[in-house]
């Protein structure tokens, strides 16, 4: 049995929209509904949600206070986790379907963690501090990075046993794994489950879901 973790301790700044962002009115209704209805709709039952300190944990979810960074909102959330997988998904992704979690669940069969990965439409080029290019990467090998992200429990647990200065680094929690020398696979997922970061993209996931 696999068990959801929700981070929306987040304040948004970038969104600014003067209330944490996983509680913004998305296509009427709070963002963070739209993925406990993905995440329901693909058999989890068990879901623990990362809060800010002005919100309460949504009907039928166990609520835990998040921490300063998203990593240790991770941490507070698995520490309340039942045994089990576990999927960690960001409040800030309201577009993902069911599928992305039994897949990236699935895909743990031959890895320590699996990360749900859009291929990259563009051109990378490496730049230096004076904007002259540096080298051009193969796009064929690159992949933009999502949520959900499954992980064996314990595995999840040792990455985020890192210090502090680590965890404030982490942008996701499989570069964790990843430096604590675990297999991390990519699972093929939409540029569409994109993340709600700025006022453009919350009127984009608006139109989409309406
Ligand atoms: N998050 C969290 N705890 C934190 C920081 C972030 O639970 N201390 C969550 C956010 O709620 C969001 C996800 O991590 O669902 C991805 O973070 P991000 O998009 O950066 O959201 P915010 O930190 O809220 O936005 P901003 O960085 O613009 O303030
Ligand atoms: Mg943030």
């Amino acid at each position: 049995m696999a068990v959801a973790l929700i981070v929306a301790a987040g304040s948004g700044e970038r969104l600014g929209a003067g209330r944490p962002k996983a509680f913004v009115s998305l296509a009427g209704r709070p963002m963070l509904a739209w993925s406990l209805d993905a995440i329901r709709a693909a058999g989890i039952s068990e879901i623990v949600v990362a809060l800010p300190p002005t919100e309460d944990a949504p009907s039928g979810t166990v609520g835990v206070p998040g921490g300063a960074t998203r990593s240790e909102s991770v941490r507070a959330a698995l520490a309340a986790a039942p045994p089990g997988d576990v999927v960690v998904h960001d409040a800030a992704r309201p577009l993902v379907t069911p599928d992305a979690f039994t897949a990236t669940l699935a895909a743990l069969a031959d890895a320590d963690c699996a990360i749900a990965a859009a291929p990259v439409p563009d051109t990378i080029k490496e730049a230096g501090e004076d904007r002259f290019v540096s080298a051009t990467l193969d796009r064929s090998r690159l992949w933009a990075i999502q949520t959900p992200q499954a992980f064996r429990a314990d595995v999840l647990r040792k990455a985020l046993a890192a210090g502090e200065d680590v965890l404030a680094q982490a942008t996701d929690d499989a570069w964790l794994v990843e430096r604590a020398g675990g297999t991390v696979r990519v699972v093929e997922s939409p540029a569409a489950n994109f993340k709600v970061t700025t006022p453009h993209d919350l009127a984009l996931a608006d139109s989409l879901l309406c």
